[in-house]
């Protein structure tokens, strides 16, 4: 404990939606987190309400980018950092589509600045923000981690040669502790209501869209595809809930600095249930006591049928499994939502 708190650790991308509860859950195990987020896609604000969660005068917070090599030497500088976990990115596929050398600009390009950084100053502990994209198109569901992996877009591509690249670090240097975690869907807030999803724009993913209709931001929900070989036609995912998330990463820490677990660890971080588009819409019905409405439009390009983890690696190695469940990611979703309708207000 006392190393803990004499140690920091980086958060890059802190300030952002998983970053913000992870900050939170690291200063609650006794960790000291300092945030580089370039704001690209979130608000200082998340993390001064972290601060206030935890009873801290403040989270260590520079603006900045993780690109920005002078920068990061002088955090490292600055600051005892031993370990980091790294969160910056750019996450929208279609985005990733129409500009991919954004994408590798700022994912690999970025993640490339990030471990040179920590090459020139000693550090060989890095906590990585992968995904299950990196499974691509999977033949069979639940998915493990030896399980294929390959590409169906830039942002997936991204991730792919992140984790090699880290991966090849890992050869030429075994002694580099280095997690792929592998995010299924996290949805979800904390439940204060006070930190959460608050995307830019029109939301790409389900859960924030759902959370906009029920607060009258849009008026219904379009369900892309109701002809999927599962049981009700639409699209199966799992749905984690962000603090069970957060939680997972600071179990990686703790096994990496305890030692307990392989130099080099991907674990898929899912709870290993899969739920339709139909019961998404169902359960946050129920959360916020009226129905979502919504029609049946066609498929996403590039959309999967079904998608969920097999988790027991997560189990095994780290003692970690998901513990809240579908209701619980509805009623705190819906909390966040209704409190801040529009956000942060940046
Ligand atoms: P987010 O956009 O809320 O957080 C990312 C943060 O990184 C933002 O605060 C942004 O401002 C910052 N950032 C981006 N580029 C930066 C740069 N070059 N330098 C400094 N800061 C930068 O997204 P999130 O949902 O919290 O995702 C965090 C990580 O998890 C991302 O790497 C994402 O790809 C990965 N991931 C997310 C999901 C998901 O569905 N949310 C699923 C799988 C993996
Ligand atoms: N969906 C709708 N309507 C919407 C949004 C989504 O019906 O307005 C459906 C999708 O078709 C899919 C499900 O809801 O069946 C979930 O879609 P999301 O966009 O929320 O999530 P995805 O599983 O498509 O993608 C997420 C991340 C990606 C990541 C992928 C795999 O957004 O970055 O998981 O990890 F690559």
């Amino acid at each position: 404990m006392v190393a803990q708190q004499q140690s920091r650790v980086l958060v890059t991308g802190g300030a952002g939606y998983i970053g913000s509860h992870t900050c939170l859950e690291l200063i609650n195990s006794g960790y000291q987190p300092v945030v580089l987020d370039n704001l690209c896609n979130s608000s200082a604000e998340s993390l001064r309400r972290v601060a206030a969660l935890c009873g801290v005068d403040a989270v260590p917070f520079q603006q900045g980018d993780i690109r920005d090599g002078a920068l990061l030497d002088r955090l490292f500088e600055q600051y005892p950092i031993r370990s980091v976990m790294h969160f910056a990115g750019l996450k929208a596929v279609g985005e990733s589509v129409a500009q991919p050398l954004a994408y590798y600009d700022n994912n690999v390009g970025g993640t490339l600045s990030l471990v040179q950084a920590m090459q020139r100053h000693g550090v060989q502990r890095l906590i990585f923000s992968s995904s299950a994209t990196v499974y691509g198109d999977p033949c069979t569901v639940p998915i493990r981690e030896d399980f294929p992996r390959s590409a169906t877009n830039p942002y997936g591509r991204s991730k792919l040669m992140i984790e090699d690249m880290l991966m090849d670090l890992h050869q030429a240097g075994p002694d580099w502790q280095l997690a792929l975690l592998r995010y299924f869907n996290p949805v979800g807030a904390h439940p204060s209501g006070r930190i959460g999803e608050d995307p830019r724009g029109i939301p790409n993913n389900l859960m924030p869209y759902i959370a906009r209709v029920a607060v009258g931001w849009y008026e219904q929900l379009s369900v892309f595809g109701n002809d999927f070989p599962t049981p009700d036609g639409t699209g199966v995912r799992d749905y984690i809930h962000v603090v069970d998330l957060a939680k997972g990463h600071v179990r990686a820490l703790a096994a990496f600095e305890a030692g307990t677990v392989p130099n080099l660890l991907a674990v898929n971080l899912g709870t290993g249930q899969g739920y339709s588009v139909l019961d998404m819409v169902q359960a946050f019905g129920e959360a916020c006591g009226r129905p979502i409405p919504y029609q049946m439009v066609g498929r996403r390009a590039g959309d999967v049928a079904s998608c969920f983890a097999d988790p027991a690696l997560a189990q095994q190695l780290l003692g970690w499994r998901a513990e809240l469940g579908l209701s619980a990611m509805c009623r705190d979703s819906w909390n966040w939502q209704y409190a801040n309708p529009t956000g942060y207000d940046r």
